[in-house]
C-alpha cells in the first residue's frame, strides 16, 4: 500500500468551540451547562454537552468504578489515571468528532480539574499531572474556560454534597482545590473567565454567555 500524502485541513470547514466549565462541588455547573446549551442552540448551532468523568461508555463505566463505595479510597495515581482514560476517551469519540462538526461544546469538568484535583488537592506532582494530562486530552485545550467559583463552605451548605469519596474530603482539600482553580485561572487570564457563583444564576449564565457569544461570532 502506499503511502498516503499529508491532508492539510481545509480551511472553509466549519471550526467549532470548546467551552468548559470548572469549580468545586455545589457550583452550578449542570445548571449553568443547561442554561447556555439552551441560548446556543436559539442561535442554530450544534451544541454537546457533556460531562468529566463520563459522557462514553467505558468514561461512564470508569466513573461508576470510580464512585462504588469502597474502603480504602482508590490509591491517588489510580485515581489520576481513571479520570485520565475516561478523558481519552471523550475525546477521541466525542469532543474532537464535534469540533470536527463546527459543533460549541460545552464540558462539566476538563483537564484543569486533574490540575485542581489530583495536583493541588491531592498533592500529586505537578508535572506528572500535567503529563497525564497531555496524553488523555492529546493536546486539545479549551477556548474558554468559565470558573464558578465558591468558597467550599457554601458548596457544601447547598446541599449537593452527594456523599462520594471526594464529596467527604475535608474542607481543608476543597480549599486547595479552589485556590488551585484561581491560581490555574491566573496563569492563564485569557483563557479563563472566573464568576462569582454566588450571585443569581440568571446574572451568571448571562456573564457566561457574553463570553461565549463574541467567541462564536465568525
Ligand atoms: P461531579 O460530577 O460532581 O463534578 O463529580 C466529579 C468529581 O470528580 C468531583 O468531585 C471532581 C472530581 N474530579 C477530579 O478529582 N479530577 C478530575 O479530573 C475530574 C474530571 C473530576
Amino acid at each position: 500500500m502506499g503511502r498516503s500524502a499529508a491532508v492539510s485541513p481545509d480551511p472553509a470547514a466549519p471550526r467549532g468551540r470548546f467551552v468548559t466549565l470548572e469549580g468545586g462541588e455545589g457550583a452550578g455547573k449542570s445548571t449553568q451547562i443547561e442554561a447556555l446549551a439552551r441560548l446556543a442552540e436559539r442561535g442554530g448551532r450544534e451544541v454537546v454537552t457533556c460531562r468529566e468523568p463520563g459522557g462514553t461508555a467505558l468514561g461512564e463505566a470508569l466513573r461508576s468504578a470510580l464512585f462504588a463505595e469502597r474502603d480504602p479510597a482508590p490509591a491517588p495515581a489510580a485515581e489520576l489515571l481513571i479520570f485520565a482514560a475516561a478523558r481519552a476517551q471523550l475525546v477521541a469519540d466525542v469532543i474532537r468528532p464535534a469540533l470536527a462538526r463546527g459543533a460549541l461544546v460545552l464540558c462539566d469538568r476538563y483537564a484543569d480539574s486533574t490540575l485542581a484535583y489530583q495536583h493541588h488537592g491531592r498533592g500529586l506532582d505537578r508535572e506528572a499531572v500535567r503529563a497525564v494530562n497531555a496524553v488523555a486530552t492529546d493536546g486539545l485545550w479549551p477556548d474558554l474556560t468559565i470558573l464558578l467559583d465558591l468558597d467550599p463552605k457554601d458548596g457544601f451548605a447547598r446541599g449537593e454534597r452527594g456523599g462520594d469519596y471526594l464529596e467527604r474530603e475535608t474542607l481543608a482539600f476543597h480549599r486547595r482545590v479552589r485556590d488551585g482553580f484561581l491560581r490555574l485561572a491566573a496563569d492563564e487570564p485569557t483563557r479563563w473567565l472566573v464568576l462569582d457563583a454566588t450571585k443569581p444564576p440568571m446574572q451568571i449564565t448571562h456573564a457566561a454567555w457574553q463570553r461565549i457569544e463574541s467567541l462564536l461570532a465568525p
